[in-house]
Parts: structure tokens; sequence; C-alpha cells
């Protein structure tokens, strides 16, 4: 962090060394919840406001918790199917954003949530991993008049890669909060690296294996299998990052990978829509069917993708959740890109890089499915808790802001 932006920072928040030091006289009267506006656009954002949501509304007395849905995401399967089966309460305000270029709808989204922020004057606004929508009112709010705190949840991760457009939103997003929540110590050394203060930033574990851990126990009761008249092993594959498959040629060589993997050990495939579009646009559908061994499915719930992931013999997979996933249930997982912005999911769990290359894919494959899942070390603080670990920070800021 430049010095100029530190100073702004120091004087836009008075000084919060200071007033953290002050405690009200025990006599002050109970202060009003804090107000939040927790943001979630796209399909990996349910899985982690989920119990971040729960957590706030158990504490009426501390939190006023609202849901925004920036409407990123809209489809049946890719949205509304997760607050069903995740128990997330109907959000108070949707901005309809829907789909277009990363300028327009990230604009869209600033321009629908500037108007809220004016309405609802929140305390602070609660933005969880790495999508547009992240990036959008993490910006709004930041440059509110006055400024409105931001806390990031899922803070710290980087790929170093820029060309990967969550980079970009991940970088913003934690230059302009003020609270930053991180899930693993890499986390913590890149936004110090970046000169962001140690006071700002809380480890406190990962509120997507929040979620893994609450919903486990009910995907095991799933009958996807039987409803897909499939029985183990089987490898399961997710794909949507714009470098493979908007990439026809990256496309094509996991498809020929796909191919060989097949033959030995069928693969479903639960095909996201930006990936069905690229497919279509290319006309380069992969062979599906008995004889190919691929499987080609809409996008799962959240309760039979679990169940799925569970009991795979290997995983193929770009996702970030995944990644995750993968290393807490012990799952073999190999990620078809060149970086990750997870690195302890291939230190202390099941994850390998292989990148696009068709060889390269098939050799990991085989080499994955004849090992079986590898030994994995415990990652601290993935354990369920991390909702409730953010929570207890933000009801602190609520003593030592000053804000009201
Ligand atoms: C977004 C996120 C990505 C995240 C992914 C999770 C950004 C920059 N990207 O990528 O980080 O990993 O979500 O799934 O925020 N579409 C539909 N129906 C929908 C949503 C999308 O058909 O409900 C199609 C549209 O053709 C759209 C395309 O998918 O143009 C891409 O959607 P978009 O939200 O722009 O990016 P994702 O690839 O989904
Ligand atoms: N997921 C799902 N159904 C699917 C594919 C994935 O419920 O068909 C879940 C998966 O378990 C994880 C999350 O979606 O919790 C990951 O989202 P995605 O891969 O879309 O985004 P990323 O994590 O890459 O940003």
């Amino acid at each position: 962090m430049s010095s100029s932006s530190s100073a702004r920072r120091a004087g836009r928040r008075g000084s919060a060394n200071v007033r953290a030091t002050r405690r009200p006289p025990a006599s002050a009267p109970p202060r009003r919840p804090l107000r939040l506006l927790l943001i979630a656009g796209a399909r990996p954002n349910f899985m982690k406001v989920a119990p971040l949501l729960r957590e706030f509304r158990s504490r009426p007395a501390l939190f006023d918790a609202r849901l925004v849905h920036t409407g990123q995401h809209y489809d049946e399967l890719m949205s509304d199917v997760f607050f069903d089966e995740l128990e997330i309460p109907k959000p108070e305000i949707h901005l309809g954003a829907g789909s277009a270029s990363h300028a327009v709808q990230t604009a869209r989204i600033m321009e629908a949530f500037e108007k809220v922020l004016l309405e609802e004057r929140p305390d602070w606004v609660v933005v969880v991993g790495d999508v547009n929508s992240t990036l959008a009112c993490s910006v709004v709010a930041s440059k509110m008049s006055p400024p409105v705190r931001v806390a990031h949840v899922e803070a710290g991760l980087r790929s170093r890669d820029r060309t990967m457009p969550e980079e970009i939103n991940r970088i913003v997003t934690d230059a302009l909060s003020d609270l930053l929540f991180t899930t693993s110590p890499d986390a913590d050394r890149n936004l110090r690296s970046e000169g962001v203060p140690a006071r700002r930033i809380h480890r406190v574990g990962n509120v997507m294996i929040d979620t893994l851990r609450r919903f486990v126990e009910r995907s095991d009761r799933s009958d996807i299998l039987a409803r897909l008249g499939v029985a183990p092993p089987y490898a399961l594959l997710t794909l949507h990052r714009p470098s493979n498959v908007d990439d026809r040629q990256a496309l094509g060589r996991i498809f020929a990978a796909l191919a060989a993997i097949g033959k030995e050990t069928p693969v479903l495939f639960p095909a996201h829509p930006r990936t069905v579009k690229m497919v279509r646009e290319f006309g380069l559908a992969p062979a599906e069917g008995a004889r190919s061994g691929l499987r080609v499915l809409e996008p799962l719930g959240y309760i039979d993708f679990l169940h799925l992931e569970k009991r795979a013999a290997l995983v193929l997979s770009d996702s970030g959740g995944v990644q995750e996933e993968t290393t807490i249930l012990g799952v073999p997982c190999l990620t078809l890109r060149d970086n990750t912005e997870r690195p302890i999911t291939l230190t202390h769990g099941t994850n390998r890089l292989v990148g696009s290359d068709t060889k390269a894919i098939v050799r990991e494959a085989r080499r994955m499915l004849a090992a079986g899942a590898r030994r994995r070390r415990p990652i601290p603080l993935w354990d369920g808790k991390a909702a409730a670990r953010i929570a207890a920070v933000l009801a602190d800021q609520r003593t030592t802001s000053g804000a009201f």
C-alpha cells in the first residue's frame, strides 16, 4: 500500500488505534446492532454467505444483516437451488445485474448498489470471494461519502496471474477492505507484503468449509447416483475458467484428454452455462455416451454435487472452491490450471496442478486413479467455525470503531 493511500485511510477513519483502547463506561447504553449488507452474486458466493448469514441472524442484538443478491448468476441451477438447499433466507435486495462483459456487468452492479447504499446506510458491506460482484460492491462502498467500511471474506488469495479476472478482483477488493478475513497463512503473507497492516488481517478459517461440514451428512443421503444409474468408480469434472473454455485450443486439448480417460473410467460432467455456450460457439461438442464414458449433465445442486464429489475416484476441475472441498474430503483432485491462488491445497491437500495439456492430463489422471487418495495434513481453522469467528471480530467493531 502506498504511503499516500495509508494516509488517506488513516485520515478517513481517524485514529483507530487510539479509539481501540477506549472502552465505553460500564453505564453506557447498549449500542444498536451493526447494520451489515452481505453481498452474493455468483454460485460460489452462496456457499460462503450461508453460514455468515446464519451466524449474523442468530445474534439480532449484535447484527442487523441484510442480503443483497447482485443477480450475476440467475439460472435456477446457478442460484435459486442453493437458497433452498443451504437454507439461505430470501435476499432483501436484488440488483438484477445479469450477464454482460466485465465492464458492463461491473458497472450495472455498481450503479444499482450505489442507490442501495444511499438508502440503507449500512455500517459495513461484507463481500466474499473474488467475483465481479465482490469487486463492484467494494468499490462503491469505499467511495461513498462518508465511506462505508468493507469486510472481505476470503481475502489475500493470489494466483499471481493477472490474466485471470478474479486476480484483479482480489487485488482491488483487498486494497479497499478495512477488515480482511483470511483462510490460510499464505494469504496473510500476501497481504502483509502488499502493505496491509496486520491489525486489519484476521485468519478465521474457511466459510466454504463451514458449509461443507454442515451439509455433508445430508449429502450422504442424496440419490443422485441411482438417478444417474452410475456406480463408483467414476471421475467428476467441472470446467468454467475463461482460460480453458473461452480458448478453442485449450478446450479441444481438455476434451481430447477426457476422451482417453472416459475409456477407462466414466466421467460425470455437470457443465457450467459458460462452458455450454462456448462449446456451442466453437462447435466442439465432446463425444458423449456409454462408449466415450463422458456424461454431460446440467449444473447440479450442492447436495447432489457434494455426494458425487465425496465418492469420486478423481475430480478434474478448474474451480477454486472444488480444490478446497476435495482437500477436506480427501478426494484426489487434478486442477486443470497452471497456477492456483490456493497453494495450501497442494501442500496439505489432495490437489495437483496439471494445466491443459492433453498428455499431461491423461498421465496424471491415470497416476492419481492408481494411487487413490493421498495422505493429508489437517488445515488449521477449516473446522466449520469460520463464520462464528468472523461474527466475533465484527461484533468487536461495535465497541472499538467509535462509529456511532
Ligand atoms: C463467474 C466468476 C468466476 C466464478 C464463477 C463461478 C467473475 C469474473 N467470474 O464466472 O470467478 O468462478 O462465476 O461459477 O465474476 N450464464 C448463464 N446463466 C447464469 C450465469 C451465467 O447462462 O445464471 C452464462 C452467460 O452466458 C454468461 C456466462 O455464463 O455470459 C458467464 O457468466 P459470468 O457470471 O460472467 O462469469 P462466470 O464464467 O460464471
Ligand atoms: N458446485 C455445485 N454444483 C455444480 C458444480 C459445483 O454445487 O454442478 C459447487 C461446488 O461444490 C462448490 C462451488 O459450487 O461449492 C464452486 O463453485 P464454482 O466452481 O462455480 O466457482 P469457483 O469456486 O471456481 O469460483
